[in-house]
């Protein structure tokens, strides 16, 4: 990371902060995520974008070639993080393989293949991903971690995918003190206890829960002013809320302008948008959340060169997030 911008900031930020944005599909969760992360780093902060998104749109806006953790030309402190599922089966074997292949050979007979069959495990990815993001906001290196979702029932399906993955920790790490004395026999050779993987893994699972509900983690919804993207909206409101997370700001995004050359067409449109709009101006009141709206542009959001717009329009979230960075020290 930059040591220039690290020194420029480290009086000033302690920890990193870290941005996750949240929304039903195509709300426009990776523009905004794409202009936060823009707009953090010209100025001057150290920013990582990071995506579970497996669709290369995060690189596609920033002309990045390679999708791994790749260093933005014309922006120095910007980093942007997207893999595809081979890279994470290949990322998860590389961290975590040699330790459950050595616990599980110490048991059962089986060859090292075995551990493509685990990573290829349903949600293992997503999970892993979750892992990453942790793993890059407790090096505490970046100032910003934007975290671009995917849809909202895969992201939710994530919190929930490792709210039981802890649970069948818990349960295994019994089932293992059950089984302890015959398992023992079995045991083929010296190799580490299952109980300190299970243990070890607990623990990570534990932290990362305690990252997302932790004061340096702002959500932030994205909604377009559409009766079934309000209902995706008002769900993911009430899953960020069981687990602790700390909703901060709601965007609309996409409003059409009253003063739009086509308005008698969309003159229903508008009344529809309108009367979505004061109720999620309402929701965001009740529970004291920052509130934007962002009207639909007609420039080409393809490439970060043309998210200027997007950038001004979301300045006022901006300026509360590098406030809320600078406030930490008072
Ligand atoms: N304010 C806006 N005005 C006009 N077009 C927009 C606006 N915001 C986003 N778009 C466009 O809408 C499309 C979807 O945006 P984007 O890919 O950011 O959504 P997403 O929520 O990330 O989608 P997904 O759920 O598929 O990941 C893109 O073509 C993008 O350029
Ligand atoms: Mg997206």
């Amino acid at each position: 990371m930059h040591e220039g911008y690290r020194l420029l900031h480290q009086s000033v930020i302690l920890m990193t902060q870290l941005i996750s944005i949240w929304g039903k599909g195509g709300v426009g969760k990776s523009s905004c995520a794409a202009a936060i992360a823009y707009s953090l780093a010209v100025n001057n902060y150290s920013v990582i974008l990071v995506t579970t998104d497996y669709v290369p749109t995060i690189s596609k806006i920033f002309g990045a070639r390679e999708r791994c953790m790749t260093q933005i030309n014309d922006i120095p402190s910007l980093y942007i993080f997207e893999v595809t599922p081979n890279e994470v089966v290949r990322m998860w074997k590389e961290t975590f393989g040699e330790e459950v292949y050595r616990v599980i050979s110490s048991i059962l007979p089986v060859g090292r293949e075995i551990l493509d069959y685990i990573a290829g495990a349903p949600g293992l990815g997503d999970e892993f991903m979750l892992y990453i993001i942790y793993q890059k906001f407790s090096e505490n290196e970046a100032d910003y971690i934007v975290w671009d979702l995917p849809a909202a029932g895969d992201a939710l399906r994530l919190l929930y995918l490792e709210k039981q993955f802890y649970e069948h920790l818990n349960d295994a790490a019994r089932l293992y003190l059950r089984l302890k004395g015959f398992l023992s026999k079995l045991k083929r050779k010296k190799a580490p206890s299952p109980l300190e993987l299970i243990n070890k893994w607990r623990e990570l699972a534990n932290y990362i829960f305690k990252m997302l509900s932790s004061n340096e983690h702002k959500a932030i919804l994205i909604s377009t002013p559409e009766p079934l993207s309000i209902e995706v909206s008002k769900r993911i409101i009430s899953d960020l809320e069981i687990f602790g997370i700390n909703l901060s700001a709601i965007i609309v995004n996409m409003v059409l302008s009253k003063n739009l050359i086509l308005k008698d067409v969309f003159s229903e449109k508008i009344k529809l948008q309108e009367k979505i709009i004061r109720n999620l101006k309402e929701i965001a009141a009740n529970k004291k959340l920052m509130y934007l709206e962002v009207p639909y542009l007609t420039t080409d959001l393809s490439t970060y060169k043309n998210l200027n717009e997007f950038c001004k329009e979301i300045q006022p979230l901006i300026e509360f997030l590098m406030m809320k960075t600078k406030t930490r020290l008072k």
